[in-house]
């Protein structure tokens, strides 16, 4: 697909350009929809009378005060068929998005806490991704990721209880409440990923310092940065990673509903790129954050005048950062 440097990406230009997602939730994707369905399927009481009151509930001033719906909503979440039909709608959307490959994450701890098995959850989203593969063309990774309010203990008890599932899983990751969580409390679990043979990603920079990035870098040793926005305060940071070329997945609309940035005409992503570091687009959590990837990647037209060929490079980045293989790499850019 031919670019320009000058003129500012069209929604038609963006849907057509091949995109790997590598930073999204599976439990953000759930819809209120599909949440009132399932509540009714399984008999659940929710808080909210309608769509329109949960809608109302998503107006956040940071990261906690989304956690604490998105965990009280993944409540509705209960058999196979639940969580194969939440992963199957999102994949809905990546087929209308022009998503050609994607990489969710999971966080088990979030069910097996409620006493929902980790067979369920993994049997049911790996049941849709495959499907998504077969029917739908979209190849995909699943990312089992640790709370980091919970103790490591949790987590290691956690990856143990994924070792019957792990030809399903490519990487572990860490999510949740950032601040006073930093990485370096999950080094031995991380450690223990490594050795199984799984790759590592983590949450770092989004609320927490520069320092978090350190830490995930040298400490639990891993391949991808999610958010990582705040390396922006650290100059000595910024070149490092982009000497490295240390993926960074970014997540425009989610750090404006989180209040990282006041607004997306503030959003640092299109410096980090100018300056060098291999950036990605990404939506988080789609349902609460407004907006899937095509949507976050319009946002950056819009408010920050993104040109095509910035908008090719993030899709080009976000391809290459992929867990996939060289020769996959290769076949899914040449369709650009
Ligand atoms: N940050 C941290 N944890 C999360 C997020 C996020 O944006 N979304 C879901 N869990
Ligand atoms: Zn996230």
């Amino acid at each position: 697909m031919s670019h320009s440097p000058n003129t500012v990406a069209s929604e038609a230009f963006l849907r057509a350009l091949p995109k790997a997602e590598l930073h999204l939730h599976i439990e953000g994707s759930l819809e209120p929809e599909l949440m009132f369905k399932l509540a009714e399927r399984n008999n659940i009481q929710l808080p909210y009378a309608n769509i329109e009151e949960v809608k109302k509930a998503y107006d956040f001033h940071n990261l906690q005060s989304f956690l604490d719906i998105y965990y009280q909503c993944a409540d509705v979440l209960r058999s196979e068929q639940d969580f194969y039909d939440l992963t199957w709608t999102y994949l809905l959307h990546c087929q209308a998005d022009g998503v050609v490959h994607t990489e969710p994450f999971f966080d088990p701890q979030t069910h097996t806490q409620r006493g929902i098995e980790m067979g369920i959850v993994i049997n049911g989203i790996t049941k849709a991704l495959k499907d998504g593969h077969e029917k739908l063309g979209i190849s995909s990774k699943l990312i089992l990721c640790f709370l980091r309010h919970l103790s490591e203990d949790d987590a290691i008890e956690c990856l143990e209880q994924a070792k019957p599932y792990l030809h399903h899983i490519t990487a572990v990751g860490l999510d949740s409440s950032e601040l006073g969580h930093p990485p370096e409390k999950f080094e031995r679990v991380f450690k223990m990923a490594k050795d199984l043979g799984l790759k590592a990603v983590a949450h770092a920079g989004e609320e927490g310092p520069p320092e978090y990035i350190y830490q995930a870098l040298d400490i639990i040793h891993v391949d991808r940065i999610d958010h990582g926005v705040r390396c922006s305060e650290d100059e000595t940071l910024m070149q490092r990673l982009a000497a490295s070329q240390m993926p960074l997945t970014v997540c425009p609309l989610s750090n404006v509903r989180l209040k990282v940035y006041d607004h997306m005409s503030e959003h640092n992503i299109l410096k980090l790129l100018e300056f060098g570091l291999n950036v990605t687009v990404n939506s988080d959590d789609p349902s609460f954050f407004g907006g899937y990837l095509l949507e976050n990647f319009t946002a950056l037209s819009e408010h920050l005048k993104m040109s095509e060929a910035q908008a090719a490079q993030l899709a080009r980045n976000s391809i290459n950062s992929s867990f996939l293989t060289a020769e996959e790499k290769q076949a899914l850019l040449a369709k650009a």
